[in-house]
């Protein structure tokens, strides 16, 4: 199979994970390169439900070998969780063969990162992102001050504490100061990230090489993205977004690898666009309907549980997925959860003080005054579970997928029928 990224288009949580673990099927090579913990994937084979954040989906497939790349923020006891929990259920084993390899230069998520993160939630106004409190915010914030901690720093005992105190330096003033909390304590967060080495070092490795030799022996890598488009710390509706690049560009900075190395890059969309957190959302259903999908879609964060906010599918921010991103293809997630609905919208464009706009506008006070300009399509009946193709499916979706191909310029090749691996027609194998 060729390489392919497979990555969120709209705010995230647009099913990701189960495209992922389709995918990864045949692919040798699975990637994490960006995000953290923040992420949250479930997958359900055979009707077992499966909770991921870090672990690339891919895991849940025999003989396939997992990488977390140097640009993902990684939590280290998160991380032990998840392959406890994967070696109790039998899914992480010798006889499967499947691997978890952790890059060296990923930064690792320390306690105060994840303090920071609660307290600046906490101050509330202005402030308030609405993040997922793991502490991604503060440790890419330590990356880029150039005073981030390293995984492989993990098993130098002299260098981390070097680090540490020049962290902690600034980090206790600021929570005695500004938060009136209890400092961290030099000796025992020395001893807890030196644990973690031990427990962590025989996952780690140079994961940019073992990349650049999987590509060079002709394997083929999945590159898995985490959050969505919106949320990416440069194109997306900043300040409310998230710290790192999630779009195709994170898969070179944060794999190291160069943009041939690529071949396709799916992104996914909902049938309709959720959002969790604060932020601008122009197509909000703050009614009744928005509340009925809530509830069919079970939209609630599977990281924090909070409910998403939940609206029409919007083509202005696809239509920017599509560019940002080079997308190649489109897989439909959902489409089952608006099904028996009289009518569907699809907002096309923003009306703004009576001018309409076809772009994602940069300042972030012009949302306020954003109006969606729908078009109004005919509602589809229950879906099927199955399909082999678009006309074993109700004209009236089909018409809408079509439509979305149009506009979008690219081929939708996925359209998922409901949660389960067999729920879903695919169009194009990679
Ligand atoms: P952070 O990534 O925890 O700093 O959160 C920043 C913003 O990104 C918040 O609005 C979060 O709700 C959102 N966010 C982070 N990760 C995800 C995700 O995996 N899905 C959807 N939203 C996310």
């Amino acid at each position: 199979m060729a390489n392919i990224a497979v990555l969120g288009a709209q705010w995230g949580d647009e099913g990701k994970g189960k495209i992922v673990d389709l995918y990864s099927e045949r692919s040798d090579y699975i990637v994490r390169y960006q995000g953290g913990n923040n992420a949250g994937h479930t997958l359900v084979v055979d009707g077992n439900k499966t909770v991921l954040h870090l672990i690339p989906s891919g895991v849940l497939h025999e003989g396939k070998t997992c990488v977390i790349a140097s640009g993902v923020v990684l939590d280290p006891e998160v991380l032990m969780e998840e392959v406890n929990e994967l070696v109790a259920r039998g899914l992480l084993s010798e006889k499967r063969k499947t691997k978890i390899l952790i890059s060296e230069r990923a930064q690792v998520i320390m306690p105060y990162h994840k303090l920071l993160d609660r307290l600046r939630e906490g101050l509330g106004g202005k402030a308030k992102i609405g993040t997922t409190v793991r502490g991604i915010g503060p440790c890419y914030e330590d990356k880029v001050a150039r005073r981030g901690i390293l995984v492989c720093d993990l098993l130098d005992p002299i260098l981390l504490r070097e680090k540490l105190e020049l962290a902690l330096k600034e980090k206790n003033v600021v929570l005695r100061e500004l938060y009136g909390e209890k400092v961290q304590n030099i000796e025992e967060l020395h001893h807890w990230a030196l644990k973690m080495g031990e427990k962590l070092k025989p996952m780690m490795c140079d994961t940019r090489v073992l990349i650049q030799e999987a590509l060079s022996l002709g394997k083929s890598i999945l590159f898995e993205g985490a959050q969505g488009t919106l949320l990416d710390v440069e194109h997306g509706t900043y300040p409310y977004v998230t710290s790192s690049n999630t779009i195709t560009g994170g898969i070179f900075t944060g794999c190291g690898v160069g943009p041939k190395s690529l071949e396709h890059i799916i992104g996914i969309s909902k049938a309709y666009t959720t959002r969790v957190g604060t932020g601008p959302f122009p197509t909000e259903l703050n009614n009744d309907l928005g509340e009925e999908i809530r509830k069919k879609g079970a939209e609630f964060g599977a990281t924090t549980g909070r409910p998403r906010r939940c609206g029409w599918l919007d083509l202005v921010t696809l239509r920017y997925a599509v560019e940002v991103n080079g997308l190649t293809a489109l897989a439909l997630m959902k489409a089952d959860v608006l099904s028996e609905l009289n009518e569907v919208k699809v907002c096309v464009a923003y009306e703004v003080d009576g001018k309409r706009i076809e772009h994602l506008p940069s300042q972030i006070r012009v949302y306020e005054k954003v109006k969606p300009i729908y078009e109004t399509f005919k509602g589809w009946p229950e879906l099927p579970q199955r399909a082999q193709g678009l006309s074993d499916l109700p004209k009236t979706f089909a018409a809408y997928v079509e439509y979305l191909e149009r506009q979008l310029k690219i081929p939708v090749v996925t359209v998922s029928l409901g949660p389960g691996r067999e729920e879903t027609l695919t169009r194009l194998i990679y």
